[in-house]
């Protein structure tokens, strides 16, 4: 579904030039769920921008359904790391505003979101502002809006990073039946090992700047996943192996400086 080939990006942080990506891959299966973790600054949300077409990389290519899409914005959907929930629109106007700006008239988008309100749980809130929203509801509706543009890749950019874990707990059930349903593919940015065990068939490791794939482990745990397999030692052994890669990555920067 996915391919991102020899990714590379270098910003220029006053004048001088920080190498955020070296020869980053990646790839992707239709339905699969794919997790990237990495430490803070390594440029996962970079990588993001690059997949989803608005930010241009130094080199390398991305791949949907076998096109070429690289600095294309039609192939993917991306939900932004930080909730950006217009705070003067309803909450119906801002999950379309992705559709108005493709050039949707608004009553069409409006008729197209609808139905989704009850799938994603937050039925009645349409008419409401995102201030009256918990935070969860808020996250559900940013996810709404990500996915009606109806692209065959969603890249949610830490989707739960801001919420209390209580609610990030059920958000995370929430997606992984969501998804289940509705058969997304997904690539899914955490800095939460055991978010990326629960949620994922494979999870990318990546290393600190400049930023590398470092390992890909595939989660081998039977799906549907509920919470009690987060009791299990095959699910401790996978947070254990992640915490290794980890590990190895930290020890390695450290190495460096
Ligand atoms: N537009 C930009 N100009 C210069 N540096 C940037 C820009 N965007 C990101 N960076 C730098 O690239 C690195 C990776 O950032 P980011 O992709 O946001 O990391 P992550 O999402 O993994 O926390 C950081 O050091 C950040 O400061
Ligand atoms: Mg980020």
């Amino acid at each position: 579904m996915l391919e991102v080939k020899q990714i590379s990006k270098v910003f220029h942080k006053n004048g001088v030039p920080f190498e955020a990506l070296r020869d980053v891959n990646l790839e992707v299966h239709e339905r699969e769920f794919v997790s990237i973790i990495g430490p803070s600054g390594c440029g996962k949300s970079t990588l993001f921008n690059i997949i989803a077409g608005i930010l241009p990389p130094d080199g390398g290519s991305v791949m949907v359904q076998g096109k070429d899409v690289t600095g294309k914005t039609e192939a993917c959907a991306l939900m932004p790391q930080k909730d950006l929930l217009f705070p003067w629109r309803k909450v119906a106007d801002n999950t379309i505003l992705a559709l108005q700006i493709a050039g949707m008239k608004k009553k069409e988008a409006r008729e197209k979101v609808e139905p989704y309100f009850s799938i994603f749980g937050i039925d009645g809130t349409q008419e409401l502002y995102p201030a009256q929203l918990s935070g969860g509801m808020r996250q559900r509706a940013s996810l709404l809006r990500t996915v009606v543009q109806d692209r065959p890749v969603l890249l949610l950019d830490e989707p739960f990073g801001a919420l209390d874990s209580m609610t990030r707990t059920e958000l995370q059930d929430w997606l992984l039946d969501i998804w289940q349903k509705q058969k997304w593919t997904v690539i899914l940015v955490t800095h939460d090992i055991k978010e990326a065990v629960y949620l994922s068939d494979r999870v990318y490791v990546m290393t600190p700047s400049p930023s590398r794939v470092q390992e890909v482990i595939s989660i081998d745990l039977p799906r549907p996943r509920t919470p009690e397999i987060t009791m299990t030692t095959e699910f401790v052994k996978y947070e254990a192996r992640l915490k290794h890669a980890f590990g190895k990555k930290e020890s390695s920067e450290e190495g460096n400086t």
